[in-house]
């Protein structure tokens, strides 16, 4: 059920920033910013040969990240997100197993315009999982 590697998500305070020195450091290719306020954060992508990195700063006052930003004022590593075939089919095998799905488990439509899930960091190693459906 676990596909590749679609992202890592880093948590900044300015995304566009961010990618810019990844764009000038490595010579990235670097999206336009996208706001999600459904997801309380406006994200950046960074393309590379195999996967994503996915930039992230906070949009609103309840964004799911401000405290993030609060605790890693220079930015972190904030999730990893997994491709899976059937995201109703992963969840209820991941609920199955004991996992916690965040939210009300319903999957929402990520910067992709796929429907994604996040999954509990402490049921898996510390690492909070995002897997979107692709
Ligand atoms: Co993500």
């Amino acid at each position: 059920m676990l596909g590749r590697l679609n992202h890592v998500a880093i948590a900044v305070k300015d995304a566009e920033k961010a990618a810019k020195i990844y764009g000038a450091a490595f010579g990235a290719e670097i999206s336009a910013a996208v706001p999600l306020p459904e997801h309380g954060v406006i994200t950046v992508f960074v393309t590379l040969p195999n996967t994503k990195i996915e930039f992230i700063q906070p949009l609103g006052e309840a964004s799911p990240i401000a405290k993030f930003i609060e605790r890693n004022a220079d930015g972190g590593i904030h999730h990893i997100c997994y491709d899976v075939p059937d995201i109703i089919a992963a969840r209820d095998k991941l609920i199955g197993e004991g996992a916690r799905v965040l939210g009300d488990g319903v999957p929402k439509i990520g910067a992709h315009g796929k429907p994604v899930l996040f999954l509990h960091p402490k049921d898996f190693s510390g690492a909070l999982v995002e897997i979107e459906q692709n």
